[in-house]
């Protein structure tokens, strides 16, 4: 049987600028706790509507809470009476309707609403689904949007470690400062931790380690460019398939190692 993970290390946020690497980070995490054989029972999130992680993991996804919205507001619009008094209870039915189970994890993807223009219905649906299912899971990891703006609506209210992943730019490491005001000094999402991973590196760790110290952010490590994510997305390939010997894969093995797995 599998060893649980530290219980005050169970919910996990991967936030920062579009296109840093999230979904990357978040797919490799995923491996390495799976490798690692502490992961207990793993749910991931995929709180991005444009969907990329089942992708990055190599999952076709079933059902999205976009789609389960749907068939709520369908049942609410054609409704009987006694049907809407139990719509309350049809949210935690249809969230779990909407999780995909595979062998090792569970996946449960936002997807898009159908109702041009807003999210924010699903993410209201999300924020109760989050913690709903959190009950059930050990470690809870999300992919999210890019920016702040799930942030912002506090899709997630409170998480464990909040991981800001920025590459290796002005206008990444100035949205990594934006959330962590955002987190600590706005009190817009409580953590206990938060930290920052630089992705996609390819010079100095020193320069980058300094721009960290100035806005106050703890280093969490070090990815550097690695040609066989890089491949692995080209050819469309899932990243948990990296070789065992991408050097993407090792630091994040590191990270995980030195901040979740602690
Ligand atoms: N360490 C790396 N080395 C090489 N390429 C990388 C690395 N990390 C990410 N990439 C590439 O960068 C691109 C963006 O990565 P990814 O989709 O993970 O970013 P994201 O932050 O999730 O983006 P979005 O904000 O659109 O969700 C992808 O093409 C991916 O293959
Ligand atoms: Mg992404």
């Amino acid at each position: 049987m599998s060893e649980t993970p530290t219980p005050n290390k169970k919910l996990i946020a991967v936030c920062g600028k579009g296109g840093v690497g999230k979904t990357a980070f978040t797919a490799m995490t995923t491996r390495v706790l799976l490798e690692s054989g502490k992961a207990g029972k793993l749910l991931l999130i995929d709180a991005d509507p444009a969907m990329g992680l089942p992708n990055a993991l190599g999952i076709n996804v079933r059902r999205t809470m976009g789609q389960v919205r749907e068939n709520i507001i369908q049942t609410a619009r054609r409704g009987k009476k006694e049907e809407k008094v139990q719509l309350v209870d049809m949210l935690d039915y249809m969230a779990l309707e909407a999780l995909n189970e595979m062998d090792d994890f569970a996946l449960l993807a936002m997807g898009r609403t159908e109702t041009l223009g807003c999210y924010c219905p699903v993410n209201d649906l999300l924020r109760g689904t989050i913690e709903t299912l959190s009950k059930s899971f050990d470690i809870i990891l999300i992919d999210g949007e890019a920016g702040l703006e799930q942030i912002n609506r506090q899709v997630m209210r409170r998480v464990d470690t909040l991981i800001i992943v920025s590459d290796a730019t002005s206008r990444g490491i100035q949205t990594a400062a934006l959330i962590q005001k955002m987190a600590q000094n706005e009190k817009v999402i409580q953590c206990e931790k938060i930290g920052l991973v630089f992705n996609r590196v390819l010079g100095s760790e020193e320069l980058l380690k300094q721009s960290a110290l100035e806005i106050g952010l703890e280093v969490l490590g070090y990815i550097p460019h690695d040609e066989n994510i890089a491949h692995h997305d080209l050819v469309g390939k899932p990243i948990t398939d990296l070789p065992a010997t991408s050097p993407g894969l090792a630091a994040v093995r590191k990270i995980i190692e030195n901040s979740v797995l602690k």
